[in-house]
């Protein structure tokens, strides 16, 4: 039955393993740690973990540059309490999925220090390199700003190396068939240790053709091989692409069969939903909704609000960009790589509660699987003092112990944040537990409100014509059928709906009791200022009438 794609009708929380807690208290989150917070996890209602990289690595890169593949970096525990962890969190019904950096390994791994050591290691050919400095290799940085070169000098090898993200992460020839075996032996690892798939690094360069004078060119069949060897080994494991690309280009992704990634982040929808958010204006964002429209039966949008990176605006046209900076990081120091913002989500809504909600209220109604980012069930803060991305990866806010309840450390490894309107003592876990109101409730009733709401998961949208500060869609699934409606102004707005385009002459209102009846064909409703309202279309009788799913 399609019922069974789990990832569907899922609640993704992505999290790093040594910022949520510590237990031994040297200052580093554990795997002891994140055990012991899986019943807040899983009374908020998610269903699906998604662990930044834990594996061994020099962390210079918050993990992403890993240096074995196939161990726990031993701040954080070992395999051991790894797999303690992978059980109890199905013991709950939570799945773990992790990343999968294999783009590039950190310099530290031996197969690099092999590799740089003479032309005739064996691991030479894992890696991309040239005797001369190519043409153009100082374009093409992802990290422009801080990264100055895609092409760095190795003494000790005597040649250049590639490397498509910092100089001390080498790129790995995805090409070699001896590396694509090696990737499939990582995914194998972990399938064994109970995980249930990936978010896969860097896509688009894990599957470009690499090489000095060679044009980058993605190829695709790679991706159906992965699919091809995970399926095979776990039926139910799934792909979730990290590619910031164009809409067309997202097709080749998926697959024409659904047969590459199951799901890929909707970067197009994200950056356009930031510009929606800052000029309350929704055109932008139902072309870019209208534009990723398509795709296999099987697949998935995941749909994010704030990641781990950047907010990344690259896609935007520049007076949009413009736009989104002013209104949420008008100061240079929130912005970063010249594209995107660093800042949190609350920060960046002045931690007004109704914008908050209205953008939660987005994410859990948008096409496809959301995607909620650790802290942000609290409204957490950032630190603008940290370097880079940093600044949104601070400890976890649990209480109003010192270091927030984190770790009994004289020190953390990062700074918990202590001051400022979203200092620890102001916003943590213990005291929203105890407040009905609270941002952290209201998220929990939200989740479990979209877990009964399988329409948007599974179902087709419909963009229904209003004005263009509100974005009203209606979602159709096996003859049941919603409609959402948010207010993304400062303003009241009234909304006109036809109730031929809504479907029904009645709404219920599944938060409040503003239930909508028609009059004269229309459905005339009220909105405040950044309001938001979930409607089930037709009446209180057809919900008791409902057939379960
Ligand atoms: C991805 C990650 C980012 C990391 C980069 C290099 O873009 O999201 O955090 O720095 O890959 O691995
Ligand atoms: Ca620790």
């Amino acid at each position: 039955m399609i019922h069974d794609l789990w990832y569907k009708n899922a609640v993704i929380y992505c999290l790093h393993v040594g910022t949520f807690m510590d237990t031994n208290g040297d200052g580093i989150g554990d795997f002891q740690g994140l055990m012991r917070r899986l019943d807040y996890l899983a009374g908020l209602g998610i269903t699906c973990l998604w662990l930044m990289p834990f594996q061994r690595s020099p962390n210079r890169d918050d993990g992403y540059d890993v240096s074995d593949h196939y161990t726990v970096d031993p701040r954080y525990g070992s395999l051991g309490d790894f797999v303690a962890f992978t059980h109890a969190a199905e013991q709950r019904g939570l799945r773990v999925i992790i990343d999968l950096v294999v783009n590039h390994t950190s310099d530290q791994h031996p197969w690099f220090q092999d590799a740089r050591r003479s032309a005739s290691s064996p691991f030479r050919s894992w890696y991309v390199w040239s005797r001369r400095k190519p043409p153009r290799a100082d374009e093409g940085v992802v990290f422009p700003g801080v990264q100055k070169t895609t092409w760095t000098w190795d003494e000790r090898a005597r040649a250049y190396y590639f490397h498509r993200f910092y100089d001390f992460q080498p790129d790995l020839d995805t090409a070699n068939p001896e590396v694509q075996e090696e990737i499939r032996k990582i995914v194998g690892f972990w399938l064994e240790l109970g995980v249930s798939g990936f978010r896969v690094d860097a896509v688009p360069f894990v599957i470009a053709t690499k090489g000095a004078g060679v044009k980058p060119v993605e190829q695709y069949g790679m991706l159906r091989d992965l699919r091809e060897f995970l399926q095979w080994r776990s039926r139910d494991a799934i792909l979730l692409a990290e590619a910031n690309v164009l809409p067309r280009t997202d097709l080749e992704y998926f697959g024409d069969d659904g047969d590459r990634m199951h799901m890929m982040f909707n970067f197009q929808v994200n950056q356009h939903l930031f510009y929606a958010l800052a000029a309350s204006d929704t055109r932008p964002l139902v072309k870019a909704l209208e534009a990723t429209r398509d795709r296999p039966g099987t697949a998935q949008w995941g749909v994010f609000l704030r990641n781990h990176d950047e907010l990344d605006l690259g896609r935007l046209k520049p007076e949009q960009r413009e736009r989104v900076f002013r209104e949420f990081a008008p100061d240079p120091d929130m912005q970063l790589y010249e594209r995107g913002i660093r800042r949190r989500l609350a920060p960046m809504l002045s931690g007004d509660r109704r914008r908050l909600e209205l953008a939660y209220s987005l994410l859990f109604t948008l096409p496809g699987t959301p995607v909620i980012r650790y802290g942000d069930e609290l409204g957490m803060g950032d630190d603008l003092r940290l370097p880079e991305r940093n600044c949104a990866r601070t400890p976890m806010q649990w209480s109003t112990l010192p270091n927030a309840g984190f770790s009994r450390a004289a020190r953390t490894a990062l700074p918990v944040i202590a001051e400022g309107p979203f200092q620890f003592q102001r916003v943590n876990a213990a005291d929203q537990r105890r407040d009905p109101e609270s941002l952290l409730n209201w998220t929990e009733r939200i989740i479990r409100m979209r877990k009964e709401c399988p329409e948007i998961a599974w179902g087709d949208f419909t963009v229904l014509p209003t004005q263009p500060e509100v974005l009203a869609l209606r979602y159709d699934w096996r003859n049941n059928a919603m409609l959402v409606l948010h207010n993304l102004s400062g303003k009241p707005a009234s909304v006109r709906l036809r109730a031929r385009d809504v479907g029904d002459d009645r709404l219920v209102s599944l938060f409040t009791a503003d239930h909508s009846s028609a009059r004269k064909g229309h459905h005339e409703i009220e909105l405040d200022p950044y309001a938001y309202r979930w409607y089930r279309v037709g009446g209180l009788d057809y919900i008791l009438r409902r057939r379960s799913w």
